[in-house]
């Protein structure tokens, strides 16, 4: 269903291209994530071409082939980075491998372009890059240069260039990234101005025509659609029942004992509030799926087992209701059927569920329907919104498919590390803060430069400094201690020195245990008004004993995130702390409460 005034965005890879989707429609003009290896004529009907970035192509690179003819079309063309690049290379101009230039930085706006209309003479960008455009073709000006990047002195000339005859942009800096302030005047500029849409693309006055789009869709079968109390297979529901009525779809929720406290309660009775009760079905599997987990400590051994059994349990219970004239409903959104160049481990686990390889079997017999592939999780809320659906649901923390089972670690011997030179090296780093650092036996995850890591955590123990400057703390360990990426204040204030673990894996005691303190922590946010502040909070069993008390340290993980590729460590407030920590210690398992402080990279929102 794509609009005609639309913008086509050539992804070669990376994180930023949903960034560039995004402000695009944030302006309320639709842009479609396309592959640059795509015929050229397949792109004809576009207002507008944008060529994103990429991590790993150089403008070198023998690899950097695609459909270069899309640029003669005589569509308006807007490039960053690699994809300036490209632009000024078939134009004429030059490329070469210079000083790299990463982070802020100022661009001079040296010539008048519409592309920069309303923009100062110099406004902050954000850079990272390699190779520069040293020349230009004929017909190109150009319009802005680079002064005062990293190393302050040097200037990159071409920054910007245009051709005004042909509509052909390049910019080397990224203005889909927050950090270029004027980011969104030039993509208002390029899209209003350039590309001349007048049009208002508006996913909230979308609701007939999508229901109706649905229904020509499924025609006369039925529709079976998993239901997990999330917002955005609820949305899909609201739409199905819409466009096709109660009769037709069926909705399984599958309880599988890693949810939150009566959450599975809550789903139901929220879906029959909706008038989704005549089509639901509530299947308590939780027994299989402890089952299945049973023995398990690697974090993706679990995920596997979970998302196995999910598959199981879910075939079954489709042949239960006979559906052999059914399609497989899904609420699957947009950056999850995008295979972009980031790989984020949410992206690629995700898929674990929508895309397990019988969903992929039922998508190459057209079974499968996601009347939501299109939209980004703003726009559903927003369509939500206009289904009738209430806040509370529209603005649910996201939540894991795997549930509690990957915030219940488990391990079943320490963790061999050299914990002298650990000790020694973090004593070391921190000095003259005040602090104390007790590495973990335990590893948890983390990303650095895109890949995973398992490292250590480390407990911060002492006076609370204040939660910007233990922020900056946990900033310069992990970047100065090899081995670390992840670090925890203690709130419980034990100031334990030992820590010792305790071999356990997923038990349904457990879990139980953790329901409990997640509802404790939950209801203190909401308490104190925070929960749309965070973005997730993440409450998390670590098996460690702590100078020998309890069995287990509790890590809450507040943070604030866009979405959730990075994150900020949040700060819930002295008294919301202090009461969350006093509920949690009156339990005889918990030995230590602690708040984690990592910016995620190098740690990850969640703790495996
Ligand atoms: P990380 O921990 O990678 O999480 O920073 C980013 C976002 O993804 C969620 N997440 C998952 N979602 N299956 C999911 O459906 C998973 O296995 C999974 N692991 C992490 C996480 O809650 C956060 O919102």
């Amino acid at each position: 269903m794509k609009p005609k005034d639309s913008i086509a965005v050539l992804d070669f890879g990376g994180q930023y291209v949903h960034l560039i989707a995004t402000k695009i429609r944030a302006l309320g003009v639709h842009a479609e994530i396309r592959d640059p290896d795509d015929p050229a004529d397949t792109f004809r009907d576009y207002r507008g071409l944008v060529l994103s970035g990429s991590p790993a192509l150089s403008a070198f690179d023998a690899d950097s082939d695609w459909s270069r003819d899309v640029l003669e079309l005589g569509v308006p063309v807007l490039g960053f980075c690699f994809g300036h690049q490209e632009i000024a290379k078939a134009g004429g101009g030059r490329v070469e491998h210079t000083k790299r230039e990463y982070g802020a930085a100022k661009l001079k706006i040296v010539n008048d372009s519409p592309l920069f209309a309303g923009l100062g003479p110099e406004e902050q960008v954000w850079m990272s890059h390699g190779d520069t455009v040293t020349s230009i073709g004929d017909g190109f000006t150009e319009i802005g240069m680079s002064v005062g990047g990293v190393d302050e002195i040097s200037a990159h000339r071409n920054a910007a260039i245009a051709c005004e005859d042909r509509r052909w942009y390049g910019l080397q800096f990224h203005p889909e990234v927050d950090d270029t302030l004027c980011g969104p005047r030039i993509f208002e500029n390029f899209v209003r101005e350039i590309c001349d849409i007048r049009t208002e693309w508006k996913v909230g006055d979308q609701v007939e025509e999508r229901a109706a789009a649905v229904r020509k869709e499924v025609g006369d079968r039925n529709v079976l659609l998993l239901a997990s109390g999330g917002v955005d297979s609820s949305v899909a529901a609201l739409l199905f029942l819409k466009a096709i009525g109660p009769d037709r779809l069926r909705l399984l929720h599958i309880d599988n004992g890693l949810m939150r406290k009566d959450e599975s309660a809550g789903v139901k009775r929220n879906l029959e509030s909706l008038g989704l009760g005549p089509c639901l079905n509530v299947v308590d599997a939780s027994a299989e799926f402890l089952a299945a987990l049973e023995g398990l400590t690697e974090p993706e051994a679990k995920r596997k087992a979970i998302g196995d059994t999910f598959i199981a349990v879910f075939e079954r219970e489709a042949k239960k209701l006979d559906l052999s004239n059914a399609l497989l409903g899904q609420g699957t959104i947009y950056p999850d059927t995008i295979e972009t160049g980031g790989t984020k481990r949410a992206d690629v686990i995700k898929t674990h569920h929508n895309r397990v390889p019988l969903v992929q079997q039922m998508i190459a017999e057209g079974r499968v329907v996601e009347p939501l592939a299109d939209l980004y999780k703003v726009e559903v809320r927003e369509l939500g919104k206009a289904l009738g659906l209430d806040p509370a649901s529209i603005d649910r923390h996201p939540f894991p498919g795997p549930g509690l089972g990957i915030r219940v670690a488990a391990a079943s011997r320490p963790e061999d590390f050299d914990e002298s030179r650990l000790r020694l090296e973090i004593a070391h780093a921190l000095e003259g803060t005040g602090l104390t650092g007790l590495p973990l036996p335990v590893k948890s995850v983390g990303v650095k430069a895109d890949l995973r890591s398992y490292e250590h955590p480390v407990l911060l123990v002492g006076e609370n400094p204040g939660h910007d400057r233990l922020a900056a703390i946990a900033t310069s360990l992990a970047k100065n201690v090899q081995g670390i990426n992840r670090c925890l204040f203690e709130l419980s204030d034990t100031r334990p020195e030992r820590a010792e673990l305790v071999p356990a894996t997923v038990t349904r005691e457990r879990l139980d245990l953790l329901r409990e303190l997640d509802a404790i922590v939950m209801q203190a946010l909401e308490r104190h008004d925070l929960m749309k502040i965070v973005w997730q909070c993440p409450t998390v069993l670590v098996p460690l004993k702590l100078d020998g008390r309890g069995r287990e340290l509790v890590v809450v993980r507040p943070v604030h995130s866009e979405r959730a590729m990075t994150a900020r460590p949040a700060w819930i407030g002295e008294k919301c702390a202090r009461e969350i920590t006093s509920a949690l210690m009156a339990f005889d398992e918990v030995g230590a409460v602690a708040i984690d402080v990592t910016t995620k990279p190098p740690a990850t929102i969640e703790w495996e």
